[in-house]
């Protein structure tokens, strides 16, 4: 569904222009926000433009659906009313009682969730493996996998998994490779290109990139998979609204100078904490020393504005710069303009305590804004002690 006219332009430009075409009645240079449940038909089934009932499709919608498409490099892409709406709706179209899905050893943990306890009520199987090592994710593929699912850079750690490998281990099993590139945004990652079959995203996040609005998306390499997961989309209706729509719609222009800065400013943030003698790790693929920096540096424009560090002092000490900070927001998500810090194994990854995705207790997650570096800077040693 991707517009034709817009696929040879640049990413930046793709930001701006696909999908948003001047409204046909108006000549409004931004789509319309079209707040509507139904449409007036010319006589049973006569439909103008293709619309009968905004569950199915919207206008706005369809806008924010093409843009998603283009800049992913996809056939289609689909709109929900949260990333975990997405997740929902892919596991659903994807999967039936029985089959089987290698999910990571470290992610979001709301998809953790979603997988081990309420698709396995289901009758969905899974199994964890460290999807930055191929051969752990080829080893864990059972005759009844389907999928295998990544998150890179991952969230909170920021494992770096290498799309491509593992793109040639899915295909060469049959199975489907889904990318949740929340992380990344399609500006600094393109999983589609690299093999993948499916990519996840938290609109939420670096797409909105403002802290208002929750959002998910799926784009598809493939058409026919596209056209199923629609399907599924409008059979289980949780769909992103038309003001919701057009919100993400208006992020995504500054979407590539956004990271551009977001990434200047963690660069800086990770390297003041790999010198600051209170840290004990910083998980940044940005750092030559990182385990995955070599393919994030191979498979990435940049390397985001997501910083993890670990804290001397253990699980206390972490809550305590936390709570310390000042310009640096306590709270959860990621990706917004304003600055963010958060105590993973208390907040976002409370529900993978006790499993095998449970997070290191002295761990701290920044989401570096796009605020002045410098003022940053100084938040974060104050509240370091
Ligand atoms: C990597 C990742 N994927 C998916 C989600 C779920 O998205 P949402 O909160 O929009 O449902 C999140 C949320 O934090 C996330 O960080």
């Amino acid at each position: 569904m991707s517009d034709e006219h817009t696929t040879h332009q640049n990413f930046e430009t793709r930001a701006i222009h696909a999908g948003n075409t001047a409204d046909p009645l108006t000549g409004a240079v931004v789509p319309p926000i079209y707040q509507v449940s139904t449409y007036k038909q010319d006589g049973v089934g006569g439909l103008r433009g293709g619309y009968e009932y905004s569950r199915s499709a919207n206008p706005t919608r369809t806008a924010l659906e093409e843009n998603l498409a283009a800049l992913e490099g996809g056939r289609r892409g689909l709109a929900f009313a949260s990333g975990l709406a997405a997740e929902d709706c892919l596991l659903r179209a994807l999967l039936v009682p029985g089959d089987h899905v290698v999910i990571p050893n470290d992610a979001y943990g709301g998809t953790f969730r979603l997988f081990a306890k309420v698709a396995s009520r289901w009758g969905v199987q899974w199994s964890v493996a460290d999807t930055s090592d191929p051969a752990a994710v080829q080893a864990a593929i059972t005759d009844r996998t389907k999928a295998v699912w990544v998150e890179t850079p991952s969230n909170p750690l920021l494992g770096i998994t290498d799309i491509a490998a593992l793109a040639d281990v899915s295909r060469t099993a049959g199975v489907k490779l889904v990318v949740d590139n929340t992380f990344a945004s399609p500006y600094l990652q393109q999983p589609l290109a690299l093999g993948a079959d499916v990519v996840v995203h938290s609109l939420t996040k670096y797409m909105g990139g403002h802290s208002d609005v929750v959002g998910g998306a799926l784009v598809t390499a493939d058409a026919e998979l596209g056209e199923e997961l629609a399907y599924h989309q409008n059979a289980m209706g949780a769909v992103a609204g038309p003001f919701d729509s057009w919100i993400v719609l208006r992020g995504i222009k500054t979407l590539a100078v956004r990271m551009d800065r977001h990434g200047e400013n963690a660069a800086k943030v990770a390297e003041m904490l790999s010198r600051h003698p209170k840290v004990t790790r910083v998980l940044y693929p940005g750092l030559p020393e990182h385990p995955g920096h070599e393919i994030a540096a191979k498979q990435m424009r940049g390397f985001g504005g997501m910083v993890s560090f670990r804290v001397e002092g253990g699980e206390e000490a972490a809550v305590a710069v936390c709570d310390r900070a000042r310009l640096f927001t306590l709270g959860e998500s990621l990706g917004g303009v304003e600055s963010l810090i958060e105590h993973p194994g208390r907040m976002t990854h409370a529900s993978v305590a006790g499993s095998l995705l449970e997070v290191p207790a002295d761990l701290v997650r920044l989401s570096v804004g796009i605020e002045n570096a410098d003022d940053l800077l100084a938040d974060l040693r104050q509240a370091l002690g």
